[in-house]
């Protein structure tokens, strides 16, 4: 199936994720509405793709033509009624379920009863998100991985009415952009950030044990072929929404003992230790 289908996508948030997707869309030649509810945020954000993109200009991997071209397909939108005309919207705003649904009930309204509503979610149910709107066979889940330009793998979540023949659609569309599309049903944490929530807290729990240290832990899994180790990972994911995906995959799943998260990871958030996004995480980071 074509990709024609969409012609004008949206992203919703300018953070790490929607601002990574946003490029890539962008990449593939699509105009991008980006809509985030705090205007310095999308300006920073906008200022730092501008840098990578001259960084990869100086590296031979751009021409400044595309790099021109680029930027300014990514269209900031003054306003949320704007958005109206998009047939795609991916949603990659703060992980609160509270704060997506409410979102989604907003879009429901204001574009077509044929656009597609997506979440780049990390580990909400796509189910209760869809059942935010009149049309969960047109809900699902499109999560990219960090950093969302580089990354190729993408999950392609299925809510529990999520209409199958989308779900191919997208995937090809997906895969005509050179990523690498996995469909999942929907469940705590999908397939990805189900199986890395041991990888997470498991590390957290052995340095507050004092069975090791961060850089040993990080050291000894990126020499077992990892590439990067849990506590580096957290600071690039940011400690929050990594945090924040544990918590939803435990309460996701009953409260199981084994997805507990630990006392830490809530510290750190309280203590505004969120990774390279403040400077401070695991690590710190200059600049
Ligand atoms: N960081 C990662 O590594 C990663 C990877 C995959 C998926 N995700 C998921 O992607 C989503 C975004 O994560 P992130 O790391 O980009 O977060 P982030 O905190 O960097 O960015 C979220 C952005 O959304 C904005 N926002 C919040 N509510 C909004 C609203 N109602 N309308 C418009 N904008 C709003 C915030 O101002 C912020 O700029 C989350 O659901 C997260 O779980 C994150």
């Amino acid at each position: 199936m074509s990709g024609e289908w969409v012609t004008r996508p949206a992203v919703i948030g300018a953070g790490t994720m929607g601002m990574g997707i946003a490029e890539v869309l962008a990449t593939a030649g699509y105009p991008v509405s980006v809509w985030e509810k705090s205007p310095p945020v999308l300006e920073r954000a906008r200022a730092q793709l501008e840098k990578r993109l001259v960084a990869r200009v100086a590296k031979g991997r751009l021409s400044n033509e595309e790099a021109r071209a680029i930027t300014k397909r990514i269209q900031p939108v003054q306003r949320f009624e704007e958005l109206a005309e998009c047939e795609l919207v991916i949603e990659a705003i703060v992980e609160q379920l509270e704060a997506k649904q409410s979102l989604f009930a907003q879009l429901d309204e204001l574009v077509a009863p044929t656009a597609i509503l997506a979440s780049n979610t990390s580990s909400l149910s796509i189910t209760s998100l869809a059942g935010s709107t009149k049309r969960p066979e047109r809900v699902l889940g499109i999560h990219f991985f960090n950093p969302a330009p580089l990354m190729p793998l993408v999950e392609v979540v299925r809510g529990a009415e999520t209409a199958q023949p989308l779900v191919e659609r997208v995937c090809a569309w997906l895969a005509g952009m050179g990523k690498e599309p996995v469909q999942v049903a929907d469940g705590p944490g999908f397939l990805v950030n189900r199986v890395a929530r041991s990888f997470h807290t498991e590390a957290v729990r052995m340095v507050a044990h004092k069975l090791a240290r961060k850089e040993q832990v990080d050291r000894i899994l990126e020499g077992a072929g990892f590439k990067m180790g849990p506590f580096a990972l957290q600071d690039l994911i940011g400690i929050d929404v990594n945090f924040a995906a544990s918590v939803s995959v435990y309460e996701g799943t009953f409260h199981e003992a084994r997805f507990r998260p630990h006392y830490q990871q809530r510290q750190m958030v309280e203590r505004k230790a969120l990774g390279r996004k403040t400077g401070k995480g695991h690590y710190r980071y200059e600049g």
